[in-house]
This record gives C-alpha cells, sequence and structure tokens, in this order.
C-alpha cells in the first residue's frame, strides 16, 4: 500500500472518533523540510474552522486517536495545527523491502483508448509529430504498467483533399515507367512536386480535383494509386516508430478512411437528432455550449455544400467506434493545442448524440510547440519542416561522438548501441521533461548533456550503479538482503523509493510524463548523495551494512529503470 494511503486511512479514523465529520480530509503532503517531519497533516485547521474550535486543540485531539504504531516514531503538532510525521526506519526499510515485488494486478481495470502519433500520410513525418508520438506512448506504457488495458489507436490522415493531387501526380509518374517505391523514394520532394503541378497546370488541377471525388466514392483507379501511396508512406512511419522505441505497429493503425462508410450514417443521425442543421447548402451542429462572447452558438461542419466530409465527422465516428466496439471507460487525444477547439467541439457534439455517455470519460491533453533556439518553430536552417529521420539520424550522431570522447575501451559494435540508446533517449526526455502544455525549446547541447535532468545523465547513474555490482563481482539480479537505515540519506533514498507508485498514479490521472521526469531525476540524485556518503564497498564498512546498501543501490537501479522503461527510455549496462 501507499504510504500516502495508508497514512490518509489511519488519519481519517483518528478524525472521526475524534467526533469530526467524515467529509473533512486530513490533507496529507510530503514534508517540504525535514524539520517539519517526512509527512505533514494539514487537516485539522480546516476542520476546526467548520466546527468552530481551537485548530491546535482539535489537532491533540486527533492524535490522542490516532494509531501510527510501528509506522512513525513521533508526531508533533506545529504551528497554527499542523501534524508533523515522523515515520520509523524499520518500517520504511520493510515497506521498501516488499515494494520491490513488482505485482501488478489492478482491482478496477479500465479500457483506455490513447490516440497519438495519428500524423497526416501526405507528407513525410516531422518533428511536428515528435511530441504526440513520444508522449501519448508513455502515458500508454504507464497505463499498461498499472494493470489497465490499454487501445492505441493510430488516427492517421489519409483522406484529406491533398489525395487527389498526390494519386494524379502518381499517377503521371507510373505511366512514365517509373516503380512507385522510387517515385515516393523522397515524400516531401514528392509533395512538393505534385503540388507545384497544382498551382502551375490548370489541367492537372482539374484531374487532381476529379480524383478526391472519385476516391471518395470508391473508384478502382484511383483506390489502387491511393493504396500505392498509403503503403510506401506507412512503411516509412513505421520505420520511425522502431527507432524511436514507440510501441505503435501496424495494427494499431485506425485511419480517418476507416470511418468512411460511417460518416453518411453519422450525418443521418445527427439530422434525424435534430442536431445537424441545413445551413448555405453545408450540414452543421451548432453549439450553444461554446458560444462565443456575443452568444453566437460554435458552428461545428458535418458536411460541406459540395457533399464531402470533413475532420470532424471522421473524429465523431471514431468516437462511437471507440466508445461502443472498443468499449472505452478513457479516451485520451494526445494532439497539439492549436486543435483545442475542434477537440471541444467533437467532445460536446458526442455528449448531446449521445455517442459518449457520461461515464465515459474525454480527455484532450494538449502540447506546446517544439521551438528552436531563436525562439521561433524548429525548422531547418534554410527554413524548412525538419524530417523527424534526419533528426533522429542527428541524435545518434552526436551521441556516439560524445561516447567517443568519454569512453575508449568500448568496441564499435558497443558503441553503436549506446549511442543509439542515449541519442534517441535525450531526443525523448528532452521532451517528456518539460510540462507539455507549454512550448518548449529544442537544444542539442541541453538534452545530450551528462549533468543535470537529461537522459544522458540518467542512463549514466544507472550504469553508476551496475557497475558497483561488477566491481562487488556480484549479481544483482540475484542479490537480497535485510535494509537497516541509519544514516539520514539511507532514509531520504529509501522515502524516495517508496514514492514511485503514487507518482505513478498521478501520471496516469493527469497524463504528465514530465512528472515522472522529475521523480526519478530526483530519485537519481538521492542516490548520488547516498553514495558520497554511505560508502558501500570500502574495506571497513561491516558486512550488514554494506549488504543493506547494495540492496538500496539495486532497488534504485531497478527503479530508474522502470522509470525510464515507462517513459520509452532504454538503459545499458555500461556507458
Ligand atoms: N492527423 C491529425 C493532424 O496531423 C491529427 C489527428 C489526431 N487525432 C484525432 N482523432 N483527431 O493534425
Amino acid at each position: 500500500m501507499r504510504i500516502k494511503e495508508l497514512l490518509n486511512l489511519r488519519f481519517s479514523a483518528a478524525m472521526q472518533a475524534a467526533g469530526i465529520p467524515s467529509e473533512c480530509s486530513p490533507t496529507l503532503a510530503l514534508s517540504g523540510k525535514p524539520q517539519f517531519g517526512d509527512y505533514q497533516a494539514n487537516g485539522a485547521m480546516g476542520a476546526a474552522k467548520r466546527l468552530k474550535t481551537n485548530p491546535r486543540e482539535l489537532a491533540a485531539k486527533i492524535l490522542e486517536n490516532l494509531d501510527l504504531d510501528g509506522i512513525a516514531d513521533k508526531l508533533e503538532i506545529a504551528g497554527p495545527g499542523f501534524i508533523n510525521i515522523y515515520l520509523s526506519n524499520d518500517f520504511l526499510a520493510n515497506s521498501v523491502a516488499q515494494s520491490a515485488v513488482k505485482l501488478k494486478k489492478n482491482a478496477n481495470p479500465q479500457t483506455v483508448v490513447v490516440d497519438y502519433s495519428s500524423p497526416n500520410l501526405a507528407k513525410e513525418m516531422h518533428v511536428g509529430h515528435l511530441r504526440s508520438t513520444i508522449i501519448g506512448d508513455s502515458i500508454a506504457r504507464v497505463l499498461e504498467y498499472q494493470g489497465h488495458k490499454v487501445v492505441r489507436q493510430n488516427h492517421m490522415g489519409d483522406w484529406g483533399t491533398q489525395f487527389g493531387m498526390l494519386i494524379a501526380e502518381l499517377e503521371q509518374h507510373l505511366g512514365e515507367g517509373e516503380q512507385a517505391a522510387l517515385a515516393l523514394n523522397d515524400l516531401e520532394v514528392f509533395y512538393q512536386q505534385s503540388k507545384k503541378h497544382f498551382d502551375e497546370d490548370p489541367g492537372f488541377a482539374d484531374t487532381a480535383r476529379a480524383y478526391v471525388v472519385k476516391l471518395q466514392s470508391g473508384d478502382q483507379h484511383c483506390r489502387t494509386l491511393w493504396q500505392k501511396f498509403i503503403d510506401v508512406s506507412v512503411a516509412h512511419n513505421l520505420e520511425i516508430y522502431k527507432e524511436l522505441n514507440v510501441g505503435l505497429s501496424r495494427e494499431h493503425i485506425m485511419p480517418e478512411s476507416a470511418y468512411n462508410n460511417d460518416l453518411q450514417n453519422v450525418l443521418d443521425d445527427l439530422t434525424a437528432q435534430g442536431l445537424a442543421v441545413e445551413s448555405d447548402g453545408a450540414k452543421v451542429v451548432f453549439l450553444e455550449e461554446l458560444a462565443d462572447k456575443n452568444g453566437d452558438p460554435s458552428p461545428m461542419i458535418i458536411q460541406k455544400s459540395g457533399g464531402g466530409f470533413l475532420y470532424a465527422t471522421s473524429d465523431l465516428a471514431a468516437m462511437r467506434h471507440r466508445v461502443n466496439n472498443l468499449h472505452a471507460d478513457r479516451i485520451l487525444y494526445y494532439i497539439d493545442a492549436r486543435q483545442s477547439l475542434h477537440m471541444k467541439q467533437v467532445f460536446t457534439a458526442a455528449r448531446k448524440a449521445g455517442y459518449a455517455a457520461q461515464t465515459v470519460s474525454l480527455e484532450h491533453h494538449p502540447f506546446g510547440t517544439m521551438m528552436g533556439k531563436d525562439g521561433k518553430p524548429f525548422k531547418t536552417r534554410s527554413g524548412g519542416t525538419v524530417k523527424l529521420a534526419d533528426l533522429l539520424v542527428e541524435a545518434v550522431e552526436r551521441a556516439e561522438r560524445l561516447i567517443r570522447e568519454k569512453n575508449t575501451d568500448l568496441d564499435d559494435q558497443e558503441i553503436n548501441l549506446i549511442a543509439r540508446k542515449v541519442g534517441i533517449g535525450a531526443v525523448k526526455y528532452a521532451d517528456l521533461s518539460k510540462t507539455r502544455t507549454n512550448d518548449y525549446i529544442f537544444d542539442w547541447d541541453a538534452m545530450m548533456s551528462f549533468e543535470g535532468n537529461t537522459a544522458p545523465y540518467l542512463q549514466y547513474a544507472y550504469t553508476r550503479i551496475r557497475s558497483i555490482f561488477r566491481k562487488a563481482g556480484i549479481d544483482p539480479q540475484s542479490f537480497s538482503a535485510e535494509i537497516n537505515i541509519v544514516e539520514p540519506q539511507e532514509k531520504t533514498l529509501t522515502m524516495k523509493l517508496l514514492q514511485f507508485e503514487e507518482i505513478i498514479d498521478q501520471v496516469a490521472s493527469e497524463g504528465y510524463p514530465h512528472i515522472l521526469c522529475n521523480y526519478v531525476y530526483e530519485l537519481a540524485s538521492a542516490f548520488m548523495s547516498f553514495y558520497e556518503q554511505c560508502p558501500v564497498l570500502k574495506d571497513d564498512v561491516a558486512k550488514e551494512t554494506q549488504n543493506s546498501r547494495l540492496q538500496l543501490s539495486k532497488q534504485t537501479s531497478e527503479t530508474i529503470a522502470q522509470g525510464l522503461d515507462l517513459l520509452g527510455i532504454e538503459v545499458m549496462e555500461k556507458m
């Protein structure tokens, strides 16, 4: 059980015994400073206000009824009525020993649909897709770790108007005898070419427009061309996911086109319910719930006047699928903050239409933009969009240079492997460790540093612990010893280890991976202070003390590795 949960139960019982109404919470928190104990219960003040009595006296009454035998050594009332709790070292040592058993059984597993990555297939994946891909993946891992059923949905954009232009272009290339794979070798170049064609050649533009309509109405020729294009683009994305160590594969792809046959049904249903109405030839749902300052309802177009369906229509169809067929209890959308209005419209319309009952939690988890060091959206030197594939190659190259500077006794193969983990890890961690709702500055030097809150620092901390075991000639896997807390650094480290599950709970419910990053960083830092103060392998360290410290070291390395794994970052034994 989480320590906070345990304290909460004991305090609630004591408060009740002291005659305090059960709505009053003990409000437990970690103490900010050691002179205030390890945890604080601050609920006496609120309760006293309610009962119109003296908070310090009420705190004393709570203490009279409180049973923390074997859990706390000391309890004290401070200031206006805070209760400071000093946990017992034995209790902490026992708790941490039990926490090492990693048994994940969830009494209330939920089905959580996570919509992430979801790039548009018309172009090559670029840095704009990085954030959704890695933040979404981390949250999916965290939820899975907690024993929930996670259904990843990659809502790829494969159905927009651009595809008419792209397949018209592809048709020309194939007509000239070129192979599809070759023509589409560089999707970015291909896109620019066809765009140029479209803008400069009216005949081509007409064909392109006709092809969109034909494609969407199921024309075989257009469909075949489209499929060729999609296959190449999807293959490219899957390669990136693999390189990024992201858990998305073919089976998670549920693109916009998959809902094509359901779009008319959505429209018919919304019309029958009186929610979609005609407006200038289009079909629109007007949402009073999202009215602007003037009281005008927010319009959500379901079908254009020409008959075409829109992004919002697919999202409503996707919502029905996720609720009815996937049985989602929670649906999380990792999408750019600029789509906030779109998401609000989709959620509001879905509730009104009965596509998602109130019991289904609909959550848009937005994120800001990736910026360059100049404070403008991240671009290449010549001002183009940065291809994700290029960015990842550069990350690995930079990591390799760094490792070669530091270490000479690794062979080339080891260096390559480590460079991949460090380079990719650095890029991912730099993103994950920032509060996702803010914009963030992409800075190679900062993310590749071995100091501070970075992936290389944490990976290095892990290898350092593993090297202690190598030096001692002990296999950490089979090592186990009793923990005995004596030094304050040992206590701090133990407390940190014990917070892991609480942190995971928070990340799972709020969807902010930076909370986990900060935790792993603090844990590694607590270990470094411990290691400075508490020698492990020195000759004059008693055997029992040594074993206890080795056990703490072992659990720290496992928790760092587990934390990083939930962030999608790999560790290695040496670097
Ligand atoms: N393809 C869209 C884009 O690149 C993102 C889709 C996000 N998911 C969704 N269900 N709308 O902007």
